[in-house]
């Protein structure tokens, strides 16, 4: 299967064998890997040389200046000039630094993403986002860049952990939610199917609005609250993965729409029964106490911007309506209405 984008192809594999027939690459062609992935997968690439290979050591912390320069250090080590080609196999840290690594390099290399992630799959594989957090600033450094391509393999699931696999399906959730909801089937099994039903949602939104001046805004969804949860527990030193603060932002965004009648009953109930099962696995224990604090965050986070905020208001499961709120009117009222 393959989704033609207006920028560049994504190609779907439900198995590795058939993922490797269709990858092509020569000697100048260089991967970033990420460290775990490695680890468990590193007996399917030992066709690469060692010179061709930099492992990414995982994880956010190192989504930084420093990991960027070793990449740019290891191309210069190696000789890699303007034809090569730059492979980001791993999980959106990956994806997000090589992108801009390739973005930046003799102002601009190629570079393919191979995402190893349910959530890079879903979601960072459309858009063109690529970027590096800079002190506590997350993805403040970064630039608009276009893969040549996206390879997208289902077999890499199968070692990714239960927790992550939840996180991803946030977004696919989310997918559902604002644009179609046949697509919450899709979430029973994941497959290469329903991984191309959710991008080819995603990449509805980001062609018909490249700027994110209207219907991308509906992308957002969960997205304020869980913003406002990922930085609360972050400063916490608190464990929480983007995907299950995205999970926990749906909820709580839909429980206070209902709560100022923004949307009905009928609605909420029938959200409220399609998410239950998701939110009870979540390791998070998100008490009133720390709801409260995470309203800080809220202002912190968009206040640079305007004095609105605009939200995805889902009156019919399968749809939005985007709403402008006023920052200052809409954190009175989650003050005023207490779960
Ligand atoms: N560019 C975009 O549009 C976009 C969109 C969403 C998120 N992001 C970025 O993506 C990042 C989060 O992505 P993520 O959730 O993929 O995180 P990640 O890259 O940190 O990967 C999550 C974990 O899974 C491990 N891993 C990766 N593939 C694996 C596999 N197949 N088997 C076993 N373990 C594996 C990694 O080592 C890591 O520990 C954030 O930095 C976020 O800002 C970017």
């Amino acid at each position: 299967m393959i989704l033609q984008t207006s920028k560049y192809p994504i190609e779907f594999y439900e198995n590795f064998q058939d993922f490797l027939w269709n990858f092509s690459f020569n000697e100048k062609t260089y991967f970033l890997i990420d460290s775990n992935f490695y680890e468990l997968w590193r007996d399917k690439f030992s066709f690469l040389h060692n010179n061709q290979i930099f492992i990414v050591p995982s994880g956010e912390e190192h989504k930084n200046l420093e990991t960027l320069q070793k990449i740019w250090k290891f191309l210069c080590d190696n000789q890699a000039d303007r034809k090569s080609v730059l492979v980001c196999l791993g999980g959106g840290v990956v994806g997000d630094m090589g992108g801009f690594a390739a973005a930046c390099f003799m102002r601009g290399i190629p570079f393919i993403q191979i995402p190893t992630t349910l959530l890079s799959m879903v979601d960072s594989s459309v858009g063109g986002k690529t970027a590096i957090d800079f002190f506590n600033f997350k993805n403040i450094i970064g630039a608009f860049y276009f893969p040549q391509k996206v390879l997208i393999c289902k077999e890499f699931l199968n070692s990714l952990p239960d927790r992550h696999i939840l996180a991803g399906k946030a977004e696919m959730f989310k997918h559902a939610i604002i644009n179609d909801y046949n697509h919450l089937f899709d979430l029973k099994e994941i497959n290469s199917k329903s991984i191309y039903h959710s991008v080819k949602i995603k990449n509805h939104f980001v062609e018909n609005d490249p700027y994110e001046k209207n219907i991308r805004k509906a992308l957002n969804f969960g997205h304020t609250l869980g913003h406002a949860f990922e930085t609360c527990a972050l400063k916490n030193h608190q464990d929480l993965l983007h995907g299950e603060a995205v999970w926990l932002g749906m909820y709580w965004e839909m429980f206070y729409f209902h709560q100022f009648q923004w949307i009905t009953d009928e609605v909420f109930y029938e959200f409220f029964r399609n998410i239950e099962p998701f939110l009870e696995k979540i390791p998070f224990n998100l008490n009133f106490d720390f709801l409260q604090r995470s309203f800080n965050y809220i202002i912190m986070d968009k206040k640079k911007a305007h004095q609105e905020i605009v939200f995805p208001i889902v009156k019919k499961l399968g749809s939005f309506e985007l709403q402008s709120v006023n920052i200052q009117e809409f954190l009175d009222l989650l003050k005023k209405f207490k779960p």
